[in-house]
């Protein structure tokens, strides 16, 4: 399966540094406070966290420090992602090695409270599989929370990565142009469509970027 990182043609490591570099104005205020208000007061006191393409694990490292009591868990395919993550100190994670499109999670049925996975299913050729993952590990009542891109017309998202990004004009066309399909793949109502016919109904969704939204999902019927 082609990772985001073979096609944008970026190494490991650069993806690593991104990833680190914009992680605190991914995951700022408005999202923690949108986190509060629609994720944690469905949490148990000792909540189990498992992260999907963890990446660099600085989000598990957040959670961790709004939860302390939380038993953390992430899983990446990219080896210098899960290195990145094993250096991090002042908290306690669980970092594997793991392509979830190959290999079932290692958790019991019904045994995760949080579920996360930020940027990564939309690379995801089949998305069904990984869903089903995700309904069976989740706890009834627990929280899947989805963070990933929404489609934009061409010319907003090569401006964003002119005017947010600051690439060079050579390397925002380069990669604009190689990215826009895979970031502009789904619409809001694709990703609500697909969570509901994976049994993983959305509860709350915020937008805090034109790019990405996060929706609060869970364990509902499953469409026949
Ligand atoms: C754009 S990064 C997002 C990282 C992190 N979730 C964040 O928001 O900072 C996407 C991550 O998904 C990982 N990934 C891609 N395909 C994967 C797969 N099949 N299984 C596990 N991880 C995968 C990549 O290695 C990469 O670290």
């Amino acid at each position: 399966m082609p990772t985001h990182q073979s096609l944008s043609g970026s190494t490991d490591e650069d993806l690593l540094q991104r990833m680190v570099d914009t992680h605190a104005d991914r995951f700022g205020e408005a999202f923690w406070a949108f986190f509060a208000s629609a994720v944690a007061p469905s949490l148990p006191p000792r909540p189990v966290v498992i992260d999907l393409g963890c990446g660099p694990a600085l989000f598990l490292r957040d959670v961790g420090q709004r939860h302390p009591s939380a038993v953390l868990h992430g899983y990446d395919v990219t080896p210098a992602m899960i290195e990145y993550g094993r250096r991090l100190t002042g908290v306690s994670l669980n970092l594997v090695v793991h392509d979830v499109t190959a290999q079932p999670l290692p958790h019991a049925a019904g045994s995760v409270d949080l579920v996360a996975m930020s940027s990564m299913l939309h690379v995801v050729d089949e998305p069904m599989p990984v869903l089903a993952e995700v309904r069976r590990v989740l706890a009834p009542g627990g929280v899947f929370l989805l963070q990933d891109w929404v489609r934009q017309p061409l010319s907003v998202y090569l401006a964003w990565r002119r005017d947010v990004l600051k690439e060079p004009p050579a390397e925002a066309a380069r990669r604009g142009y190689r990215l826009f399909p895979v970031h502009n793949k789904y619409t809001p109502d694709d990703w609500r469509w697909l969570l509901a016919e994976a049994g993983l109904p959305v509860r709350e969704q915020t937008q805090l970027r034109p790019s990405h939204r996060i929706f609060v999902a869970g364990p509902g019927a499953l469409r026949s």
